[in-house]
C-alpha cells in the first residue's frame, strides 16, 4: 500500500526533477549527453564480461535482459556506452511498471537477486539505476563506492534493507542521489559531507531517527538544490550556525522531528525556495514573516500541524504560490478576504480545520482554482455567487460543514471542467430540472444528507464517468430507473442507503472486460423500500448491503463454476423465506454474512463452516432449526455471532470452544440445552431462556480481561457505542472505556452449584441475575465487592445460609430480589438494606426473619454457622443434587417468564467488518453503532 502510494509522490518528484523549473535543469548528467545505444560502437570486453556476470546474479523473472547476449554490450537494453570509447556509462534497470500495479500485488517486471561487484569493473560508470525493483532482504552492496564516476544513483523503490554503507560517501562526483522507498536506515549520515558534488538528495523514508546529527552533515553540502527528507524521523536542530545549502529549490521535510515542535530560524535564509514541505509535523508556531523573503514559492505544504488563524493570514501575501495545503491544522475563525491576493493559487485545501462564517467571495477571484477544498469545517452561509465563476475548477469540495441554500441549473453552468463534486452533509437542495444537461462529467458524486430528490435524479443519466456515488440519506422518494441500472456498472462505490427508493433492486451483471479499479465494488441500497427477489448474486461487487429493505422470496445460489468477490453480504431485515442456500458457501472472501430478521427456515448448512474468512455471522431471529453445525467452530477469525431468537436445538458444539477471537456470542432465544461449557466465560455472551444447564464456569471474571482486550484487536473502533435500553433509560457504553462486564444474567437456565465467588470480582457490575436456576450455597460474603450494583436477582433458586451482613454496604442497590430460596437467620439491616422494605423480595425463605418481614427473631432459631437449619427437608447442603437431578429441563423457563436475559450483546446490531481491498493487506474496520436492548 505505502509503495502503491508512493510510487505517485515519486513520480511527482521526478516530473519535478526533469521538468522546466529552471533549477532543475542543471542536473545534466554526463551519460545524458554522450551516451547513448551505439550498436556499432564495439564493447569492451572486460566490461562485457561484468554485465554479464552482473546478470548471472540477477533474478529475471520477466525476462527483461534477454537482450543480453552477443557482443554488442552497448545495444544491450538499459546499457549505454560512450560513443568514441565503447566504455559503459549508464545502466538504466529502472522497471517502469509501477510497483503493485497489477491485483494480486506482484512485483511485476521486478528484477531481483543479488547484485555483483563485478559492476565495478564498468570503471567509467556514471549513471546507476536499479529503481523500482524487488532486491529484498539485501543490503545496498558497499562496492557501489568504488564506482568513483557515478552522477547519477538510484537505488529507490528497490526494497533494500538495513544500513545504508558509508562507502557511498566516497562519490565525490556524484550529483543525484535517491535511496527513497527502501527499508533502509543510518546511524550517522557523516558520510553525507563527502558527496561534495550532490545537487539532488532524496532520502524519503530512509529511518534517520538514530542519526541526531544528520543536518549537520548534510548542511556540508553547498551545491544542494534539491532536499527530500520525508518521513525520516530526522531531528531537525533549532541551530544550525550557518545554512551552507542556501541554493535549495525543493525541500521536503514532512514527518520528522523539530525541536520543540519549532520550526527553526534558520529557515528564513532559505529564501530560493520554490517548493517546501512540512506536513506532518505537529508544528504550531506560526514563523513570523518565514514566507515573506520566499519571494520564489510556489508549493507549500503545511498540512498536518497544529498551524492557527495567523499562518493562514500570514500566506495571504505569499502570491507566487500556485499550491497552498494547510489541510488539517487549527485554523479558526473566517477565511480572511485577503485570500483573493493568491491569484496564481490553482490548489487550495483548508479542508479539515475549524473554519467558520461564510465562504468570502474573494475565493472567486483566484480564477485559475482548479481543486477547492474546504470539507470538514464549520463554514455557514450560502457559497457565494462568484465561486460559481471558477469554470476551471475540477474538484469542488465544501462538504461537511453548515453550508445552506438551494443550488439550480444556473450556479454549475460555468463549471464544464468539474469532475468531483462533493456537498455532502450541508443543509443544500439540489433543485434541477429533468432535463438538465450538465456541463461537467463528473468522476466523484458526493451528495449524502442534502436533499436531491424527491424524484430519482435523472440528470445522472448524462454522467457516463462516474465512479463514486454518494446519495445516501437524500430525500429520494421514487423507482429506481431502468437506464440507472447501466450506469451503475461502472460505479465503484454506491451507496444510496436511506432514501425511499422502490423497486426491484439491481441486477447485477458483469462486465466482460472490467478494468481492475472496478474489480472491486461497494454497493449500499440499505434502507430503502425495495421489493422483490434478488435474482443473481454479484459476481464483482465486494460490498452489498441490501439491509432493511422489503426484499422476498429465496436467496440466489451461485451458478456452477461462479466465484464472487463478495466480501460483505447484509441481507438483514427484509423478507427472505426458503432456507440458507449452501450456494452461499461458495462466497469464499466472506468476512460478513448478515441474515438475520429474516424468515429463513431449515437447517444451517454444514458448509458455513469452509467460509474461514468469516469474521461476523448473524442468523438471528429467523426460523432456523436443528442443531447448531459444529462446523462453526472451524470459524477461527470468527469476532461475533449471533444465532439468537431461533429454534435450534441439542447442545452448543463443543468445537465452538475454538473461537478464540469471539467477543460477541448471541444464542438467546432457543431450545438450547446444554451444560454451560467452561470456555464460555471467556466470552460475552446472552445465554438467556436456553435451557442451559450446568455448573457456572469459574472463570467468568476473564470476562473482563476479555472485554478490555478489545482494543488489542484493533478490530473495534473506538468510536463505538453500545446503546442499552434498560428500563426506559438510555445507557450507553463506550466500548473504549469498558474495562468489566456490567451487565450479567443467566436466569432461567438449569444451573446448578454454587454461585462462584468469581463472579464477585467483576466489581464493575450493575446487574445481576441468577434467578430461575438451581444455584445452591451461601450467598458469597463476598458479595460486598459488587459496589455498584443496582440490580440483584438471586431469586428462585436453592441458596441457603444466613444473607451476608455485606449486602447493606451496596448502597446502589436499588432492586434486591432472594425470593424463594432457602435462606435463613436474620435479614441484615441497615443502610442501603433499609430503604429495601418490600418483604415480598425475601418471601418463600421459610427459615428469613427480622423486617421487613412480619415475623421477628425470637421466634427462630439461629442458624449454625456453617448452614442452614432445615430440618424439615433433612438434606444437607451438600446434598441438594437430588431436588434438581429430577426436574426436567424447561422446568424453570416454563414456570416462570421473567425477564429476558443478557450480557453484553443482546441484539448487537454490530458491526460490519469492511475489508477495503487497495494494494494494502490491512484490514479497515468500519463499524455502525453497536445497539442493545433489554427486552
Ligand atoms: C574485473 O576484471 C578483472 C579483469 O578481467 C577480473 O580479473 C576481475 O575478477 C574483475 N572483478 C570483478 C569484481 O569481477
Ligand atoms: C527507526 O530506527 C529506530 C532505531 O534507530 C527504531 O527505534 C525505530 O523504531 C525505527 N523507526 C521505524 C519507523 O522503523
Ligand atoms: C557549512 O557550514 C558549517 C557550519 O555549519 C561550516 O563549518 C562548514 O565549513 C560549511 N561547509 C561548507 C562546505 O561551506
Ligand atoms: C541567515 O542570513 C543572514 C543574513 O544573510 C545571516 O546574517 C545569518 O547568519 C544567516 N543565518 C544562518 C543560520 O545561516
Ligand atoms: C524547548 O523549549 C523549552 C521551554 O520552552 C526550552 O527550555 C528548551 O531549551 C527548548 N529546547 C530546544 C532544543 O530549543
Ligand atoms: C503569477 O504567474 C504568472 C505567470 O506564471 C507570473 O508572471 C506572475 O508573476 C505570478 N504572479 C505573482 C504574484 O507571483
Amino acid at each position: 500500500m505505502e509503495h502503491h502510494l508512493l510510487c505517485a509522490s515519486s513520480s511527482l518528484l521526478l516530473l519535478f526533477l526533469f521538468s522546466s523549473i529552471p533549477v532543475t535543469s542543471q542536473f545534466t548528467f554526463g551519460s545524458s549527453k554522450q551516451a547513448h545505444n551505439y550498436a556499432n560502437v564495439s564493447c569492451i570486453e572486460n566490461e562485457r564480461q561484468a554485465l554479464l556476470l552482473f546478470k548471472h546474479g540477477l533474478i529475471d523473472e520477466s525476462n527483461r535482459l534477454s537482450s543480453w547476449i552477443g557482443e554488442a554490450c552497448c545495444s544491450w537494453e538499459g546499457v549505454g556506452c560512450h560513443k568514441i570509447t565503447g566504455s559503459v556509462l549508464k545502466l538504466d534497470l529502472r522497471n517502469m511498471v509501477p510497483l503493485y500495479s497489477d491485483e494480486d500485488y506482484h512485483c511485476t517486471n521486478c528484477l531481483g537477486g543479488q547484485l555483483t561487484p563485478s559492476l565495478v569493473n564498468l570503471t567509467d560508470l556514471q549513471y546507476l539505476d536499479l529503481s523500482v525493483n524487488n532486491f529484498s532482504t539485501f543490503q545496498v552492496p558497499a562496492f557501489l563506492g568504488l564506482l568513483k564516476n557515478l552522477r547519477y544513483l538510484n537505488l529507490s523503490n528497490a526494497g533494500f534493507d538495513g544500513e545504508i554503507p558509508y562507502h557511498l560517501g566516497n562519490l565525490s562526483h556524484l550529483r543525484y542521489l535517491d535511496l527513497r522507498w527502501n527499508w533502509l536506515r543510518t546511524k550517522d549520515l557523516g558520510w553525507v559531507a563527502g558527496l561534495s558534488s550532490l545537487e539532488g538528495l532524496v532520502l524519503s523514508n530512509v529511518n534517520l531517527t538514530a542519526a541526531r546529527d544528520g543536518l549537520q552533515s548534510i548542511n556540508m553540502l553547498p551545491s544542494l538544490t534539491m532536499l527530500d527528507l520525508d518521513s525520516c524521523g530526522l531531528f531537525i536542530h533549532p541551530h544550525l550556525s550557518h545554512v551552507n545549502f542556501t541554493s535549495l529549490a525543493f525541500l521536503d521535510l514532512s514527518g520528522n522531528n523539530f525541536s520543540n515542535y519549532t520550526a527553526p530560524p534558520w529557515l528564513h535564509n532559505l529564501t530560493g525556495l520554490h517548493d517546501f514541505r512540512l506536513g506532518h509535523n505537529n508544528l504550531s508556531d506560526p514563523i513570523h514573516g518565514l514566507f515573506d523573503q520566499m519571494t520564489s514559492l510556489v508549493h507549500l505544504d503545511l498540512s498536518s500541524n497544529r498551524f492557527d488563524a495567523s499562518m493562514l493570514k500570514s500566506l495571504c501575501n505569499a502570491s507566487s504560490l500556485t499550491y497552498l495545503d494547510l489541510s488539517f491544522n487549527n485554523v479558526q475563525g473566517s477565511i480572511p478576504s485577503e485570500i483573493g491576493q493568491l491569484i496564481n493559487l490553482t490548489y487550495l485545501d483548508l479542508s479539515s480545520n475549524d473554519l467558520q462564517g461564510s465562504i468570502p467571495s474573494e475565493i472567486g477571484q483566484l480564477s485559475k482554482l482548479t481543486i477547492l477544498l474546504l470539507h470538514f469545517n464549520k463554514l455557514n452561509g450560502t457559497i457565494p455567487t462568484d465561486l460559481w465563476q471558477l469554470t476551471k475548477l475540477q474538484d469542488f469540495d465544501v462538504g461537511d460543514n453548515s453550508l445552506a441554500g438551494v443550488l439550480s441549473e444556473d450556479h454549475f453552468a460555468k463549471l464544464g471542467e468539474l469532475k468531483s463534486l462533493d456537498l455532502t452533509g450541508n443543509s443544500l437542495a439540489l433543485n434541477v430540472s429533468s432535463s438538465w444537461v450538465p456541463p461537467f462529467q463528473l468522476h466523484e458524486i458526493w451528495m449524502g444528507s442534502i436533499i436531491v430528490g424527491p424524484r430519482f435524479p435523472a440528470w445522472l443519466r448524462t454522467q457516463k464517468e462516474v465512479w463514486v456515488l454518494d446519495m445516501r440519506n437524500a430525500s429520494i422518494s421514487d423507482a429506481i430507473p431502468s437506464w440507472f441500472r447501466v450506469l451503475c456498472h461502472n460505479i465503484t462505490s454506491l451507496d444510496l442507503s436511506s432514501n425511499s427508493l422502490t423497486g426491484n433492486p439491481l441486477e447485477f451483471k458483469q462486465l466482460k472486460h472490467r478494468p481492475s479499479r472496478y474489480r472491486y465494488r461497494d454497493i449500499s441500497l440499505s434502507s430503502n423500500k425495495l421489493d422483490g427477489s434478488l435474482k443473481s448474486f454479484p459476481l464483482d461487487i465486494s460490498v452489498l448491503d441490501l439491509s432493511h429493505n422489503f426484499l422476498t422470496g429465496h436467496i440466489p445460489q451461485l451458478e456452477v463454476g461462479q466465484t464472487s468477490v463478495v466480501h460483505t453480504l447484509l441481507l438483514n431485515d427484509n423478507r427472505f423465506i426458503g432456507t440458507i442456500p449452501e450456494g452461499l458457501c461458495k462466497l469464499e472472501n466472506l468476512s460478513e454474512l448478515d441474515l438475520s430478521n429474516n424468515l429463513l427456515s431449515g437447517r444451517v448448512p454444514l458448509c458455513l463452516g469452509n467460509l474461514q474468512f468469516l469474521m461476523g455471522l448473524n442468523l438471528a431471529n429467523n426460523n432456523l432449526s436443528g442443531q447448531i453445525p459444529s462446523s462453526l467452530g472451524n470459524l477461527w477469525r470468527l469476532l461475533s455471532l449471533h444465532l439468537n431468537g431461533n429454534k435450534f436445538v441439542g447442545k452448543l458444539p463443543a468445537s465452538m470452544q475454538h473461537l478464540r477471537n469471539l467477543t460477541a456470542l448471541d444464542i438467546g432465544d432457543n431450545g438450547l440445552t446444554d451444560i454451560i461449557p467452561a470456555w464460555i466465560g471467556e466470552r460475552e455472551e446472552n445465554l438467556a431462556h436456553n435451557n442451559l444447564s450446568g455448573f457456572i464456569p469459574h472463570c467468568f471474571n476473564n470476562i473482563s480481561a476479555m472485554v478490555s482486550g478489545l482494543h488489542g484487536h484493533g478490530r473495534v473502533d473506538s468510536q463505538e457505542r453500545l446503546e442499552d435500553i434498560k428500563g426506559g433509560r438510555e445507557l450507553e457504553y463506550y466500548l473504549s472505556s469498558l474495562r468489566f462486564v456490567e451487565s450479567l444474567s443467566l436466569s432461567a437456565n438449569n444451573l446448578v452449584g454454587e454461585i462462584p465467588d468469581e463472579i464477585m470480582e467483576l466489581v464493575q457490575l450493575q446487574f445481576l441475575n441468577l434467578s430461575q436456576n438451581y444455584l445452591t450455597g451461601k450467598i458469597p460474603d463476598k458479595i460486598g465487592n459488587l459496589k455498584r450494583i443496582e440490580t440483584l436477582d438471586l431469586s428462585m433458586n436453592a441458596l441457603f445460609g444466613a444473607i451476608p451482613e455485606s449486602l447493606s454496604d451496596l448502597y446502589s442497590l436499588n432492586s434486591l430480589n432472594l425470593s424463594h430460596n432457602k435462606l435463613s437467620g436474620p435479614i441484615p439491616s441497615g443502610n442501603q438494606l433499609q430503604t429495601l422494605t418490600d418483604p415480598s423480595i425475601y418471601e418463600g425463605n421459610s427459615g428469613l426473619c427480622g423486617k421487613p418481614l412480619p415475623n421477628s427473631c425470637w421466634e427462630h432459631k439461629l442458624p449454625t454457622k456453617n448452614g442452614p437449619i432445615d430440618d424439615d427437608e433433612g438434606h444437607s447442603e451438600s446434598d441438594w443434587s437430588w431436588f434438581y437431578a429430577g426436574i426436567g429441563p424447561g422446568f424453570a423457563v416454563g414456570l416462570l417468564g421473567v425477564l429476558g436475559i443478557l450480557l453484553f450483546k443482546k441484539s448487537w446490531r454490530y458491526a460490519y467488518f469492511k475489508f477495503v481491498e487497495s494494494a494494502c493487506d490491512k484490514i479497515w474496520v468500519k463499524t455502525t453503532r453497536l445497539r442493545r436492548k433489554f427486552r
